[in-house]
């Protein structure tokens, strides 16, 4: 994913710069500039950060109006080369594009046939010079020969050095937030950048087409004709957050997750009950499924497959859970009869996009679980549920997740009612453990942080990490070892606790970390006894329980422990120190932890 800006009006290089730093979080393998300027395109582009860049655009020319790119690389290698923008051949096109051009290379040989000489791998330089080739005057004609031409993902920013106070747009599965705002006009891949000088932008439909000026946002649609669009007021999601006194955002978020849970089930529950304005069943139709899947990525998976527990055990539901990326080539038999949950924080993760086109297509009935509106997902989903975490900066979720789980354990409660699977005081007590947790997490992050500070201190050096854990420990154990693997690049494993004897347990040697998640209930003693095994081959353990198992635990080893919840509810309060154990392991060992290497905050791309 990439992160795209354009600006006319004033001066355009410090609101490009500026945009730039808040859209570095989509991707920082490289940043480029382009400006118009006496009749000409000026361009500089650095390998890395925006800093770098920063540093260098004292060689641009004053100038009104430009385009500006923070790359995530998808085709060649994230250096200056590869950095947009990219120049047409003679130099009157400059684009800046967030997405992928699947025939690109088709199109390229075509050029390349027709004299067109590229200087980089990328997908992106096509679409400069086909724009050069269709052009003869008007750039939004060239727009309408071009397009077409191109298979694939795009949010593209376009200069025109004959137009040199205009900024071209369009798009195609890509989001892209424009606006005219009285410090000038604007495009932008995160409606958020905007949010310094306007409360209201267009968001752009798949398929528009246009251009900015100083005053006017002209759009297209995708047959072409002029379309009137209202402006969107931009959410309080959209509203940037900044750090305040923490020193990152991810331990600022970490630190929010009360409000965050608090926020996301406020907005479900009404006088003691589970309440959503509509939902997609009732007790007739609810007996008409026949399995229920939850599909999303990377944590948004853990969420799903925390689900698949917990779904089973509130509904009787037959439930899977998949990554989006397998299940959108290899689905499921789908139908009408297999509704399918799909979790993502941006809702703007291709995958997820994909998988829940396909379910569309085969009439399965979609219901997404997004913290961002307006993103893409919103606008194709059957139904969708918002958890109410505010917008996540750190590219590792941390708040995002714990309202996904805590809407995930309301939508189960609410179909396990409907199924008629959960008694009134099953569905009480699983309801309070559930509203009680904002206090349990603002609990377990006050009380664990200064441990987790100093038992960082002694995994920071670890070659390899195990998390194990059986029934929801297990997800809770995938995401504890996704966070510390992502924010401070040790290799973290995580294994279903029954599976370590099957091959896992190879790797354990003397002083070998295990941090073992038992805080699942009913599978506590099975996890345990797993615990003696790796404690035989030398292992070192860690176990994570609540106050009610401390005990057996203590035998073991150094003992994590967090307030005692339901079962169902537990997965949200032993992710909490795995959090802040990654963070301040990553702080040791001095990664950039908002924004980690070779990773993105959405993956728009696949
Ligand atoms: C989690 O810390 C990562 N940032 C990543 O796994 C993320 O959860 C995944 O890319 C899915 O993103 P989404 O929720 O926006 O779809």
């Amino acid at each position: 994913m990439c992160g795209i800006i354009g600006y006319t009006g004033t001066n355009a290089v410090p609101y490009l710069i500026k945009g730039l730093e808040m859209l570095e979080y989509r991707g920082y393998d490289s940043a480029g500039i382009a400006v118009t300027a006496k009749g000409a395109i000026q361009c500089v582009k650095r390998e890395g950060r925006v800093s770098r860049l920063r540093k260098a655009v004292d060689a641009l020319p004053f100038s009104s109006t430009g385009i500006a790119h923070t790359r995530w690389a998808t085709h060649g290698k994230p250096d200056e080369t590869n950095a947009h923008p990219h120049i047409s051949k003679s130099g009157i096109f400059a684009v800046v594009h967030n997405g992928i051009i699947e025939n690109f290379s088709v199109l390229r040989t075509q050029l390349e046939k027709e004299g067109y000489a590229f200087t980089s791998q990328t997908d992106t330089e096509v679409i400069a010079h086909l724009l050069e080739k269709n052009y003869s005057g008007s750039v939004t004609d060239a727009m309408r020969e071009t397009l077409p031409l191109l298979e694939g993902s795009y949010a593209l920013g376009i200069l025109c050095s004959e137009y040199p106070e205009n900024i071209y747009f369009a798009v195609r599965s890509s989001p892209l937030t424009a606006s005219v705002t009285p410090d000038g006009a604007f495009i932008s891949s995160d409606p958020s950048v905007l949010t310094s000088y306007t409360k209201k932008a267009y968001r752009l439909k798949s398929g528009d087409f246009g251009r900015i000026t100083k005053t006017a946002v002209e759009i297209f649609s995708a047959d072409g004709k002029r379309v009137k669009r209202d402006e969107a007021e931009l959410s309080e999601s959209d509203i940037n957050a900044e750090k305040g006194e923490f020193p990152h955002y991810m331990l600022k978020e970490i630190y929010e997750q009360p409000e965050a849970v608090l926020n996301t089930c406020r907005a479900y529950i009404r006088s003691g009950e589970v309440f959503f304005n509509s939902f997609p069943f009732d007790k007739k139709s609810i007996k008409k499924i026949s399995r229920l899947y939850l599909v999303g990525c990377g944590s948004a998976y853990h969420a799903a497959l925390t689900g698949k527990y917990v779904f089973e055990l509130l509904t009787d539901i037959p439930c899977e859970a998949a990554f989006a990326s397998e299940f959108r080539y290899s689905p499921p038999p789908l139908d009408s009869s297999t509704p399918v949950i799909l979790i993502s924080q941006s809702g703007e993760t291709a995958d997820t996009i994909a998988a829940l086109r396909l379910a569309k297509e085969k009439s399965a009935h979609t219901l997404s679980v997004l913290n961002v509106r307006g993103c893409t997902m919103e606008s194709e989903s059957d139904c969708c549920f918002f958890t109410l975490a505010g917008k996540e900066t750190a590219v590792a979720t941390t708040k995002a997740y714990s309202a996904q789980l805590s809407l995930i354990y309301l939508l189960a409660l609410h179909m396990g009612k409907l199924t008629g699977k959960l008694n009134g005081s099953e569905y009480g007590i699983i309801l309070e453990s559930v509203m009680s947790l904002p206090d349990r997490i603002r609990s377990a992050t006050g009380v664990l942080d200064a441990q987790m500070r100093n038992l960082a201190k002694s995994i920071k050096d670890a070659g390899n990490v195990f998390f194990i854990g059986r029934g929801t420990d297990y997800p809770a154990a995938m995401e504890a070892a996704l966070k510390l693997k992502e924010v401070s690049y040790i290799k973290s494993d995580a294994v279903a606790a029954g599976e370590l004897k099957h091959g896992s347990i190879s790797l354990i040697e003397k002083d070998t970390p295990v941090i073992a998640l038992c805080c699942g209930g009913k599978t506590f003693f099975k996890t345990l006894s797993n615990v003696r095994e790796v404690i035989s081959r030398g292992a070192r353990v860690i176990c994570v329980t609540d106050s009610s198992h401390k005990k057996e635990c203590s035998a073991f080893g150094e003992v994590i422990t967090v307030p005692v919840s339901h079962p169902v509810t537990a997965p949200s309060l032993e992710i909490i120190p795995m959090q802040l154990l990654s963070y301040y392991t990553a702080l040791l060992k001095g990664c950039d932890i908002d924004k980690p290497r070779n990773l993105a905050k959405s993956v728009t791309v696949e």
